[in-house]
């Protein structure tokens, strides 16, 4: 059983659906989501043509965590308890995952953790994602680790080496996939209308909604944003997709609405984003999957966080760590602007990420388990 629950875990699991679907007649599938995100994963299921088996729809306006996280633990046990799975399959380092984990265990569940050993070694950030990830490890029987460094981040932990594999990222998979699509008509006519399409402007992409982002830092961030915008009013677009969070919705919408060259959007679907990263000059997210799609797509990224778990994209030189104050977002995009050495040398790094046949790898370590 494969569960989960927002949109990323929906993008880097598709790939994994695919692959684990080649294998009929030793595995059957059953997908199961508890739909913590509505609008934002059902887009990412119809690209890749994915119809849950399951659908536990728990979203709610503006749920707290504690909300959350015991309206999964109630409405997922049954199903758990009915299907009685012999492995259950989670992603990443959302509130599901973390209580997936838990309720595998308590049933006595096998469990892979996709993603595993992603660590920034600081309990408050990501929140709650650094914690959800280190209780999934506790209690994961394989650890899909994308990079050697997310191994040794497991080791560490008195993880032992035979239950963990090195897989790469399905992020890539579902990026190889999904680029052989061609851009959509919504794309198009976004770079058109903000000058992006006939080289007037250069494109600035914007995505954040990290919960250590809410309050100040977002507005700190927007105040970057609009001081960008008024410096290079003729030269840049700045595209917001904005987070459907109305902890990010409404500071954002507040602040910057009126701004000239930027333009807020509803969040974009993984199809038509993927096609406008490849487009931007530059990219400013505090985003996790971008951190490993700007890699692969070679456009420079400034990450809108103090820490982050994925060290391997900075070493590489595609990603910057800025974090959120003002005036070093702002000094920081406007040197990527300006000096095209420096954007070039960004822009050619090599993505550490994987070669986009994570799944395939995730696949054969499951069969492996069960054969020999
Ligand atoms: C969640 C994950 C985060 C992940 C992010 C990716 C947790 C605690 N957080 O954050 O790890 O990086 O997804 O996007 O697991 N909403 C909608 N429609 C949607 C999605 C969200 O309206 O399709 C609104 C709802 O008001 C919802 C709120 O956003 O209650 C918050 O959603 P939640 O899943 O709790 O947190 P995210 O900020 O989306």
């Amino acid at each position: 059983m494969v569960i989960f629950g927002t949109r990323p875990e929906a993008v880097k699991m598709a790939p994994v659906i695919k692959a684990l679907r080649k294998y009929p007649e030793q595995i059957e599938v059953t997908v199961c989501v508890t739909a913590q995100h509505r609008e934002m994963l059902d887009q990412v299921l119809d690209a890749f043509n994915i119809t849950p088996d399951i659908d536990l729809d728990l979203m709610m306006p503006d749920q707290k965590l504690a909300q959350l996280t015991a309206r999964i633990f109630t409405g997922l046990d049954p199903v758990l308890e009915k299907h009685r799975p012999d492995w259950l399959l989670i992603q990443g380092d959302t509130t599901t995952v973390m209580t997936a984990a838990i309720l595998g265990y308590y049933q006595h569940i096998k469990i892979g953790h996709v993603e595993a050993g992603l660590r920034t070694h600081d309990k408050w950030q990501p929140f709650p994602e650094e914690i959800n990830r280190r209780i999934a490890a506790v209690v994961t029987d394989l650890h899909f680790a994308p990079t050697e460094n997310n191994r040794q981040n497991l080791l560490r932990e008195g993880i032992p080496d035979e239950t963990i594999k090195v897989t790469g990222n399905p992020a890539i998979d579902a990026l190889r996939i999904i680029s052989q699509q061609p851009a959509p008509p919504q794309v198009e006519t976004l770079l058109k209308e903000t000058g992006v399409a006939d080289g007037n402007r250069r494109l600035v992409l914007v995505t954040a909604h990290r919960r250590e982002n809410f309050g100040q830092p977002i507005l700190d961030i927007c105040c970057a944003l609009q001081r960008l915008a008024e410096t290079y009013h003729d030269q840049i677009a700045i595209i917001y997709p904005v987070h459907l969070n109305p902890n990010i919705q409404k500071p954002v919408y507040q602040a910057l609405s009126g701004v000239k060259n930027i333009r807020l959007l509803p969040p974009l679907d993984y199809l038509p984003l993927v096609h406008m990263m490849k487009h931007a000059a530059l990219i400013l997210t505090d985003s996790g999957g971008i951190q490993e799609e700007a890699p692969s797509l070679g456009v420079p990224t400034l990450v809108l966080r103090q820490r982050t778990e994925r060290q391997e994209g900075v070493t590489a030189g595609t990603l910057k760590l800025v974090g959120t104050d003002p005036d070093l977002i702002f000094n920081e995009a406007r040197h990527l602007l300006d000096d095209s050495t420096a954007h070039a040398a960004m822009s050619g790094a090599v993505n550490p990420y994987g070669d986009g046949y994570a799944a395939e790898r995730i696949v054969a370590a499951l069969l492996a388990t069960h054969t020999g």
